[in-house]
């Protein structure tokens, strides 16, 4: 990625498990993606954006699903508050996304912004929390069985 990213991926919100480093490498792809597709204004940048903005709903659910069956696995306390936190988020995406679609202000480029500040922080703060659990052996893995 280039310097000009307007989000980017940092060895820093590794979480420690890979598997779930490349789903967050991949949302924010998709959220780089988001972005690109708002800095057109024509009929056809509309249509991107709307594209890009379904891509990223369907990966977020099909990433929390993955987060929240490994929490559960590992049997870590803190899930039903990250659950909520999940939730609140897809919540309030779905209905930007509802507003959007039915013409209704809402500047994309608030919508981005707003998702770079939420992703980076959600990854930065909270996915660090089972990450720590994981790593600092708090779940002790039984036999070979992986983690996701
Ligand atoms: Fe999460």
């Amino acid at each position: 990625m280039g310097e000009d990213s307007f989000i980017a991926w940092k060895d820093i919100y590794s979480v420690g498990i890979a598997q779930i480093d490349e789903q967050h490498q991949e949302l924010i792809n998709l959220t780089q993606r988001l972005h690109q597709a708002c800095l057109g204004g024509t009929e056809a940048g509309r249509f991107y954006f709307k594209k890009a903005m379904h891509d990223l709903v369907n990966y977020v659910t099909f990433h929390f699903s993955a987060e929240e069956k490994l929490m559960e696995k590992i049997g870590f306390p803190g899930l039903p508050e990250h659950k909520r936190e999940h939730e609140n988020f897809v919540k309030k995406v779905l209905m930007d996304v509802k507003n959007f679609e039915s013409g209704k202000a809402i500047v994309p480029n608030t919508f981005v912004r707003y998702l770079r500040q939420w992703i980076l922080t959600h990854i930065a703060q909270t996915d660090q929390q089972y990450g720590i659990y994981v790593t600092q052996s708090l779940y002790k893995q039984g036999s070979d069985e992986p983690l996701i």
